[in-house]
């Protein structure tokens, strides 16, 4: 599919079906601003809104956001249990509209570590949009791509698997969510080079676009510029 940009005339010839994203740079942009941590991650929860709305108009059908890592836990107390409000905050404020809008909200992680108010009302932000088509929006929370893993093994094992059944299909079957299509495109703000960890088995031929923006500041422009980018790749999966 190819869509045309009004406003500057740029063409993007072929648009990704899935888009993850590593939200960088939350922290940066408050102590830019001379502000406490916690309203980097504040403005940056604000920015989902323009960021969903604007791959919403590109038609992207997957939307995958990183949200909080098996690895965030090492950070001060009060900065997780932060995170844990904004998202509860966000669920409840978002879901209504993003169900209004035809989005699937998915989870990716482990939902047992984390608050129970909390994982209650990811699971019901599920259950309400599960039959929604317009965009599959999965947040990663509380994920880490070897723990999703070694998650995926233990449950070969205990299914008593036979090996010679396994092989790249069959192991994709015990990731966290089968359905989920590999990324085409990969996007980390806040100009890190870095995969830390994220969605590794499913990323094997993904692209990858780093931005300069922080991700509070990450826009309709930096959009483009990333599928603009995307656009213009040879995807080879090892052929020539
Ligand atoms: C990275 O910024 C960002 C995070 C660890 C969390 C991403 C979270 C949000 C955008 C908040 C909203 C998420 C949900 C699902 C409500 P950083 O703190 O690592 O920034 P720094 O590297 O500049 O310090």
């Amino acid at each position: 599919m190819s869509i045309n940009n009004a406003e500057d005339n740029t063409t993007i010839e072929k648009i990704p079906s899935h888009v993850a994203i590593i939200m960088d740079g939350n922290g940066r942009w408050a102590s830019q601003k001379g502000l406490p941590r916690n309203q980097g991650h504040e403005a940056g929860t604000k920015n989902l809104r323009r960021v969903i709305k604007c791959f919403a108009k590109y038609k992207i059908k997957y939307l995958t956001l990183y949200a909080f890592s098996t690895e965030n836990w090492l950070r001060p107390e009060t900065e997780v249990n932060m995170l844990f409000d904004l998202l509860a905050q966000s669920i409840v404020e978002e879901t209504p509209k993003l169900h209004s809008d035809g989005v699937q909200i998915r989870h990716i992680g482990r939902l047992d570590s984390i608050p129970k108010e909390l994982g209650k009302s990811i699971e019901e932000s599920i259950e309400l949009t599960k039959s929604n088509q317009t965009m599959i929006l999965t947040i990663a929370f509380n994920y880490g791509g070897r723990t999703e893993i070694i998650d995926a093994i233990k449950n070969i094992v205990k299914e008593k698997i036979d090996p010679d059944n396994i092989n790249e299909g069959t192991f994709s079957n015990y990731l966290y969510d089968k359905k989920l299509p590999d990324p085409d495109l990969i996007i980390r703000t806040a100009g890190e080079m870095r995969i830390s960890n994220f969605l590794i088995w499913q990323s094997a031929y993904s692209e990858y676009y780093s931005s300069p923006v922080l991700w509070p500041d990450f826009d309709d422009i930096e959009i483009k510029n990333a599928l603009y980018s995307y656009s213009n790749r040879h995807r080879k999966y090892g052929t020539i």
